[in-house]
């Protein structure tokens, strides 16, 4: 397991803070969200295998490493995790991609599934699960647990936004997962939004509040 906080890059702590800022305009922000995660899956995909192919160049032919795209599945964690999809299809455009519908309970902050669709194959693919926002840790963990019920053994966890309590419950819950997180904040308020984080991230990219 290992937590990899991204915000020693200029680029990520520049972009992040466009993104906090409550006069940024939701088309500014659907846009941060997809940069924020391009740039974060150079890192997230260090992780993945390349085969040996055969290459003619201009001039003679050798041996490169590719990636199999195929056995690269995204899963945005609905709503807000499907800002984060384009940044990584801009990298791998054929990635497979699954869909998590997940929302809290306003009061408890529990989360409830009400849709999974995954690609056919997934247990035996590169699992990236999406979601800007890590708060109490319990959409990412229930995420998981649906995920490597399906017998996803390969999975790791991508957030812009995170906090000590959900990196700590993530950890804990499910140690064999990698977290890649452009920053952690200080702390979750009383009614669990993150501190001092952007506000609800599934209202600002699709304008519903
Ligand atoms: C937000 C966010 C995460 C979740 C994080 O979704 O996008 O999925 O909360 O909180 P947690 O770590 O405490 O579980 P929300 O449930 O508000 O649904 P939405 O994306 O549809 O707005
Ligand atoms: N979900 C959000 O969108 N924002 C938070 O701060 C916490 C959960």
């Amino acid at each position: 397991m290992s937590v990899s906080v991204l915000d020693h890059h200029p680029l990520i702590r520049h972009k992040v803070a466009i993104l906090r800022n409550k006069k940024t305009s939701m088309k500014e922000f659907r846009e941060l969200i997809e940069e924020i995660t391009l740039v974060m899956s150079y890192q997230a995909f260090q992780f993945l295998p390349t085969k040996t192919v055969i290459v003619e160049t201009p001039l003679e032919k050798c041996e490169q490493q590719m990636i199999d795209e195929k056995t690269v599945a995204i899963v945005p964690i609905l709503r807000a995790g499907l800002g984060m999809v384009n940044g990584v299809h801009k990298i791998f455009p054929n990635a497979r991609v699954g869909h998590i519908g997940m929302y809290r309970d306003e009061e408890t902050a529990i989360p409830h599934e009400y849709y999974c669709k995954l690609p056919n194959g997934i247990a035996n693919m590169n699992v990236i699960l999406l979601d800007p926002m890590l708060a109490t840790g319990g959409s990412a963990c229930d995420a998981i647990s649906l995920l490597k019920k399906r017998g996803v053994t390969n999975i790791k966890f991508m957030a812009i936004i995170g906090c000590p309590e959900g990196v700590k419950k993530v950890t804990e819950t499910h140690p064999d997962v990698d977290i890649f997180v452009a920053t952690v904040d200080r702390e979750l308020n009383s009614v669990n939004y993150i501190l001092p984080g952007l506000g609800d991230a599934g209202d600002r990219l699709f304008g519903t509040k």
